[in-house]
């Protein structure tokens, strides 16, 4: 099971602020989120998935919290206290990959554990104070870029150890 980071991510690093919002708007980069996670899980923190406003359809909706009470909150989401909770879970059901979605309090764990990453750059920079961590280019390689309007798409794999 290939577990996968996926971010947008602003030019100075920015990927949200600890009110909740988002600093940008961009329907071209939320549709092509959507088309890569479209049918495969997707695993989040607490306040990435209130900041969704609801479970995004079509996916089974992966949430981390401490909150026992979340589960009988929302319908269509499964959470767990334990990131290695979820990924058994995930591993027993045998998807073939599952999308590892932050926000910034798991992202530095996140890209610990990924196989792969598909990281939005977009053209601007953005106020906020939620970043993501630095790609260490001595564990990533680029495998290929997608020029996209407003921002640039760019998959890493993880380097192989020799
Ligand atoms: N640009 C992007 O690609 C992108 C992607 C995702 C999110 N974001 C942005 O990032 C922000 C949210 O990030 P954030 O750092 O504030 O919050 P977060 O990481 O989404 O959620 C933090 C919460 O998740 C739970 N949690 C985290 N690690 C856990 C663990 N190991 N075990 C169990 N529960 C765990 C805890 O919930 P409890 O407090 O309930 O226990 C914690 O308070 C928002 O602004 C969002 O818009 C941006």
């Amino acid at each position: 099971m290939k577990k996968i980071v996926i971010a947008a991510v602003a030019r100075n690093g920015v990927i949200g602020r600890s009110n909740g919002e988002m600093p940008w708007h961009s329907e071209k980069e939320f549709q092509h989120f959507k088309n890569t996670t479209l049918g495969f899980p997707i695993i989040m923190g607490r306040k990435t998935f209130e900041s969704l406003g609801s479970p995004l359809k079509g996916r089974l909706n992966i949430v981390l919290t401490n909150n026992k009470e979340l589960n009988n909150r929302y319908k269509d989401i499964i959470t767990f206290d334990k990131l290695s909770d979820a990924y058994f879970f995930c591993e027993e059901k045998k998807y073939e990959k599952i999308f590892l979605i932050g926000g910034g309090s798991l992202f530095p764990q996140l890209i610990n554990d990924a196989d792969e990453m598909v990281i939005s750059i977009m053209d601007f920079s953005a106020e906020g104070d939620i970043y993501f961590p630095k790609i260490d280019e001595k564990v990533w390689n680029i495998k290929t870029k997608d020029k996209r309007n407003g921002f640039e798409i760019i998959y890493y794999v993880r380097k192989e150890i020799k």
